[in-house]
């Protein structure tokens, strides 16, 4: 799960997955393509949205993405086009570039849609990034 800071979306989209998937099958990981905030927690705002609705991300810490992310995952996942170009100027082979998807592909395929950046807004911001990543996540535990 990439995202730019690694600390609103990438981390609930992180811990939603894992809520999902049989974690002793399915390793579950993200990573920003920016580096400012490496090693940090979570942005309160996601930490208090994921805690609301029963998932604990408070744990995670910030990494930034790095090439060798396309040989250590099967998917990469995206939340929005901006990341894809970034994620994608560092593959080191176009084969590997198939791995990587925008999220949202998997509710709405090919209307090239992105995750909202909530980092400058409020907090209902974080409600509606939640609920995408959840449904999205569920269609994507459902494939696994
Ligand atoms: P994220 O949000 O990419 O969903 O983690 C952001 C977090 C921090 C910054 C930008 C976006 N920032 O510029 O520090």
């Amino acid at each position: 799960m990439v995202c730019l800071g690694n600390i609103c979306r990438s981390p609930l989209a992180e811990g939603i997955l894992k809520s999902k998937v049989d974690n002793s099958k399915v390793f579950v990981d993200s990573a920003g393509t920016g580096s400012w905030h490496v090693g940090e927690q979570p942005d309160p705002r996601s930490v208090d949205v994921a805690r609301k609705n029963g998932i604990d991300i408070s744990t995670q810490r910030g990494r930034q993405f790095s090439r060798t992310d396309f040989h250590d995952f099967d998917k990469i996942y995206v939340m929005d086009n901006s990341n894809m170009k970034d994620v994608l100027d560092l593959c080191p082979h176009p084969d590997l570039g198939k791995k990587v998807q925008l999220i949202l592909d998997e509710l709405f395929p090919n209307d090239n849609v992105d995750v909202p950046d909530p980092y400058y807004g409020g907090s209902s911001g974080f409600d509606n990034v939640f609920d995408m990543l959840d449904q999205a996540c569920d269609e994507i535990a459902e494939k696994l």
